[in-house]
C-alpha cells in the first residue's frame, strides 16, 4: 500500500509559536495508511514532544529538507521561507509537484505565491476555504480569530489600570468597564463574550446589520448608524464591504460620541484582500478619558485606530494603544490543536480513506476555492489580474 507521505517542519518565523500537527492528528492520518514526517523540535512551542508525536506514529527526522522534500504534501501554519528569507530556503527544498496546505496570506504575500507556482508547487490556502456549512470544520480563519478574540480581551484587561466588573464594597464602589468592540465577525464576537464574563458594560459596532442579533444575545448592545438607503455592509460572501463616504461619516461621528464614554476598545474590522478600515482617528483618541485602553487586532492590515503599531503599546494623551500581532500564537496549544481538526478535516477531502493516496476533485466547490497555485501557474480568481 502506498500512502501519501506527509511532511510538517517547524515555523520558523518570529513569534510563531504554532504547529500543523497534534497528536490526534497523527494517529487518524497513520490509521489510515498515510506516513508522517516531523521535524524534530517542531512541536516544542505548542507543548507538543518528538517522543509523543513518534508514540502516535510519526517518524521524527532532524533534517528540514528530508521533511520537505520527501512529502507529497507538506502541512504548515504560515508560507513557507524563501531565498531572501532569514532561515533555510524552504521553497528550494519542497517536492516540486508536491502539495502545500498552510495560512499562505495570499493578498499579503502574493509574490511568495508566485513562487509556489513557478516551482511547481500545488498550494491551497486555508485564509480560502469557502464558508458553506461543509467546510465549517476546516474554517482555520474562525478557528484561530476566536481564540484571538478572546485573547484581545485579556490583553485590555491585564494593560487596563481599572478592573472590569463593578464592585459594592466598604471602600467604595468602582463602576464597571465600558467596552466598545468594533467589528462584530468571529474575534469580535469572542471579545463580547470574553470582556463581558470579566463583568465589563459591552457595546459593539459592525457595519454588517446581520450581526445586531448576535451581539445582542451575548449581552451587548448593538450600536446602529442610521441609514436610509439599503446600504447593508455585506458582499455576497457575506463579509463586509467598503462603504460609502456618506455612511462612513455617519458612522464616525457615532464613534466618536461613543468612544467619550468608553474606557476599552478593541477594534476587529477587516475587509478581505484591502487594508483596514480606520476607524479611530487622532481628533477621536483626544477625545478620549485618561485610562483608557485600545488594542487594535487589525493592526496588520494597517491598524484600524490611528497610531496603533505592529507589535507595540504606546500611548497618546493617556490612551493607551495596543497593536497585538499574531494572538493565536500565543496561545499555541489551543490554537494548534484547533489548527490540526481543520487541516485533519481538509486532508480528508484530498486524501482516499480507504488506501491513503491523494485523490483530488478539482470540481469541488472547497478545494477551487482554497486553490491558489496548480500545474506552474497561479490559478486562483481573485489572484489572477484581468
Ligand atoms: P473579518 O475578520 O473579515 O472582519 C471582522 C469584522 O469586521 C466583520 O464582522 C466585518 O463585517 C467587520 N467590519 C469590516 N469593516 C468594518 C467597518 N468599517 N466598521 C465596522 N466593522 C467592520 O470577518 P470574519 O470574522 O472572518 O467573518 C466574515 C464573515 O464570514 C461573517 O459574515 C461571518 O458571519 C461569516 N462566517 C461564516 C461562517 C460559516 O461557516 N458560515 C463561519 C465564520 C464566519
Amino acid at each position: 500500500m502506498a500512502g501519501v507521505r506527509i511532511g510538517i517542519p517547524k515555523e520558523r518565523r518570529a513569534g510563531e509559536r504554532r504547529v500543523a500537527v497534534s497528536v490526534d492528528m497523527v494517529k487518524k492520518l497513520s490509521a489510515m495508511g498515510v506516513s508522517v514526517a516531523i521535524e524534530s523540535g517542531a512541536g516544542t512551542n505548542a507543548a507538543l514532544s518528538d517522543a509523543e508525536l513518534a508514540d502516535a506514529g510519526a517518524e521524527i527526522s532532524g533534517d528540514v529538507a528530508n521533511v520537505l522534500g520527501q512529502a507529497d504534501v507538506v502541512l504548515k501554519v504560515r508560507g513557507l521561507l524563501g531565498a531572501g528569507d532569514e532561515g533555510p530556503d524552504e521553497m528550494a527544498m519542497m517536492n516540486s509537484g508536491g502539495v502545500l496546505v498552510g495560512l499562505l496570506d495570499p493578498y499579503g504575500e502574493r509574490p511568495r505565491i508566485d513562487d509556489y507556482a513557478s516551482r511547481g508547487v500545488t498550494a491551497f490556502a486555508m485564509e480560502f476555504i469557502p464558508r458553506i456549512s461543509r467546510a465549517q470544520p476546516m474554517d482555520a480563519l474562525s478557528s484561530q480569530s476566536n481564540i484571538a478574540g478572546y485573547k484581545a480581551a485579556v490583553v485590555a484587561a491585564t494593560v487596563f489600570g481599572r478592573i472590569f466588573p463593578m464592585m459594592m464594597t466598604a471602600a467604595g464602589t468602582i463602576a464597571p468597564a465600558r467596552v466598545l468592540v468594533l467589528g462584530a465577525g468571529v474575534a469580535g464576537l469572542q471579545a463580547i463574550a470574553t470582556a463581558r464574563r470579566l463583568g465589563g458594560v459591552i457595546s459593539a459596532f459592525d457595519v454588517r446589520p446581520a450581526v445586531k442579533e448576535q451581539v445582542e444575545s451575548l449581552g451587548a448592545r448593538f450600536i446602529e448608524v442610521p441609514t436610509d438607503e439599503d446600504e447593508g455592509g455585506e458582499d455576497l460572501g457575506g463579509y463586509a464591504k467598503e462603504m460609502s463616504a456618506d455612511y462612513q461619516r455617519r458612522q464616525a461621528d457615532l464613534i466618536h460620541e461613543t468612544l467619550k464614554k468608553t474606557d476599552i476598545v478593541i477594534t476587529t474590522a477587516l475587509i478581505p484582500g484591502k487594508p483596514a478600515p480606520r476607524l479611530i482617528t487622532e481628533a477621536m483618541l483626544d477625545d478620549m478619558r485618561a485610562g483608557s485602553v485600545v488594542v487594535d487586532l487589525a493592526v496588520e492590515a494597517g491598524g484600524n485606530c490611528a497610531g496603533s503599531q505592529p507589535n507595540q503599546t504606546t500611548t497618546r494623551g493617556g490612551v493607551t494603544i495596543v497593536g497585538p500581532v499574531n494572538l493565536p500564537a500565543q496561545v499555541a496549544i489551543d490554537t494548534s490543536a484547533l489548527y490540526a481538526r481543520n487541516l485533519l478535516s481538509f486532508l480528508s477531502l484530498i486524501i482516499n480513506q480507504e488506501n491513503g493516496e491523494l485523490a483530488i476533485d478539482w470540481e469541488d466547490e472547497i478545494i477551487s476555492g482554497a486553490l491558489l497555485t496548480r500545474d506552474g501557474a497561479v490559478v486562483h480568481p481573485n489572484l489572477v489580474s484581468d
